[in-house]
């Protein structure tokens, strides 16, 4: 939301307000969805939700771990990534916060972001070709699956389902069962921001987002150019797809011992 400006670009004095409105208009959440996850989120990370006035601030001053202080109701972007608050383990395309860091690491691992296409069920064409199974940590290699061509390439609830069981398999970092919910909800709302359907080959339809949006959102963090929402989505939206993530990533999970 920083890189679009709907927050400011810094990511520095953030309000409730400021993210509530920017969750509404970047992704098109709704009210009641909106609250929850602001609200959620200065929770997590353990800060006040609202603004007091004048010199109140300075008594009720938050420190941050860096040992500077912040008015409450005020909160900077790099708090929320703050581990093991809202910021978790086996991210898709981020390395482990290695033990004892407050903060981990934003790079991504372009290399991964490419790994995801791998668990797109049917197998996406030109993935896993011999030639190709060299992985390089800089290169945006996935960006060859980000061409028009590919935009009918739906990404599921169960390919993401699958995604979250992979990437909880290979990281070495622990997870809480409520960093897990987490994982599986960030994803459900993408899911439900750009979700559309698309006859397959053999006559069934399948349902999910294109799979330029998703590898662009998370390997560049950057929405698709020129899309703006075009519904509103809900606290039942989400966690019904998050169930459905849930349930395929149990299952792989299960399928594999
Ligand atoms: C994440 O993994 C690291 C490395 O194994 C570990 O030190 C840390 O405690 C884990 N974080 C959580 C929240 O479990």
């Amino acid at each position: 939301m920083a890189n679009h400006g709907y927050i400011p670009r810094d990511g520095r004095n953030l309000t409730f307000l400021t993210i509530y409105r920017a969750l509404k208009e970047c992704y098109g959440l709704s009210t009641p969805l909106a609250i929850v996850l602001t609200l959620g989120g200065f929770i997590l990370i353990g800060r006040l939700p609202i603004c007091l006035p004048f010199t109140v601030p300075y008594m009720f001053a938050a420190r941050n771990p860096d040992g500077s202080r912040s008015q409450p109701g005020v909160i900077d972007l790099k708090l929320v990534g703050r581990h093991g608050r809202v910021e978790h383990n086996a991210s898709l395309v981020h390395e482990d916060c290695p033990p004892g860091w407050i903060y981990p690491s934003i790079k991504i691992r372009q290399d991964w972001v490419k790994k995801l296409v791998g668990d797109v069920l049917p197998p996406v064409k030109g993935y896993g070709d011999a030639a190709d199974e060299e992985y390089d940590i800089s290169t945006y290699a996935w960006k060859q699956f980000t061409t028009k061509a590919y935009m009918g390439t739906l990404v599921s609830e169960a390919d993401v389902g699958r995604m979250r069981a992979r990437r909880e398999r290979e990281s070495q970092g622990s997870m809480t069962d409520f960093n897990r919910e987490i994982a599986r909800g960030e994803m459900a709302i993408i899911l439900g921001v750009w979700e559309r359907s698309e006859d397959l080959e053999d006559g069934k339809v399948k349902k999910g987002i294109p799979l330029p949006y998703l590898l662009t959102w998370l390997g560049e963090e950057r929405l698709p150019e020129g899309w703006k929402p075009d519904h509103v989505q809900g606290l039942r939206d989400v966690d019904r797809r998050r169930k459905a993530i849930q349930r395929t990533a149990e299952a792989t999970v299960l399928a594999q011992m």
